[in-house]
């Protein structure tokens, strides 16, 4: 595998870091992970914006231009191997001696890496959990402090299930690492966007191509009472898609198997996707 680190390209042995580096010493830095189809990067513009947005909210500028992150993350894809691959791009405030406090030259530590992406079997569905949010109040930002998110979806894989949904004062947020869908009364909903919740890619473009088919979905708080009432749920993101919920804490959801309305969106959703991907 090829990487990039700090302005070269090179083989994943190969790339070293400090120890200093505040990403591993406070897990200082933020994260996007962006799917690549037949080497073309997927909704990359909205990927880039939630970068920057990332960025601003911790107070490190873009090292990288558009353009340069553009060359940079072709590059990789083009230097590795498989026809849909994910990419993974990170930036930390870089190495410097242990300070809480921002160090006062900062040189931030770029890295990007690819992973095959296999094209998805039809899903069968999966078994989820329901946990208490114990994340902190800002997880619109993609930081890479993830352990919250490592234990709660721990937790829902230590009891055979796939994901943990998060409940936070009584209503529905998100997956450890996924947007949620549920459908009550044909309609699908999903929550409105918060500093509470990660604002997903694939959960925006899903509300977009159901838009563009006039299939119900709105954006609304989903209280926990409407889990019980749901005939359906999805999780959904850039490298799983959408993803069908037939068991809950559990209890089976809908009919045990992927729903009617999950499937006519899968279909939506892949031409949607082969659509504006033959257009970018
Ligand atoms: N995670 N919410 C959380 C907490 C996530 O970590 C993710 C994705 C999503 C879905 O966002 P998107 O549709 O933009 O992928 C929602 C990525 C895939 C990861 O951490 O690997």
């Amino acid at each position: 595998m090829i990487v990039y680190l700090n302005g070269k390209f090179l083989p994943l042995e190969e790339a070293k870091i400090s120890v200093l580096d505040r990403g591993f010493i406070f897990a200082d830095g933020v994260y996007e992970v962006i799917p690549a189809y037949g080497g073309k990067l997927f909704r990359l513009s909205e990927h880039l914006q939630r970068l920057e947005n990332s960025l601003n909210s911790i107070k490190l500028p873009n090292p990288l231009t558009e353009s340069e992150w553009i060359e940079i993350l072709e590059t990789v894809i083009a230097k590795n191997s498989g026809t849909n691959q994910s990419i993974y791009l990170q930036i930390t405030r870089g190495p410097a001696k242990r300070n809480h406090s921002f160090p006062e030259q900062i040189i931030p530590t770029v890295f990007v890496m690819s992973e095959e992406l296999k094209s998805l079997p039809p899903s069968t569905g999966v078994k989820a959990i329901t946990c208490n949010d114990t994340r902190w109040q800002n997880c619109d930002i993609k930081s890479i402090a993830l352990l919250a998110n490592i234990l709660l979806r721990n937790q829902a894989v230590e009891t055979g299930a796939t994901e943990a949904i998060l409940l936070r004062d009584g209503y529905v947020m998100e997956g450890a690492a996924s947007n949620v869908f549920v459908i009550v009364d044909n309609i699908a909903i999903t929550p409105p966007k918060s500093q509470f919740i990660l604002p997903g890619i694939t959960r925006d473009l899903i509300l977009e191509a159901m838009n563009a088919a006039k299939l119900p979905c709105k954006e609304a708080d989903i209280p926990v009472a409407q889990l019980e009432a749901a005939t359906e749920i999805w999780i959904t993101s850039s490298t799983k898609e959408i993803v069908p919920i037939i068991e809950l804490d559990g209890r089976t959801i809908g009919t045990g198997k992927p729903g009617r309305v999950w499937s006519q969106v899968c279909e939506i959703y892949q031409d949607y996707k082969q659509r504006l991907y033959s257009n970018d």
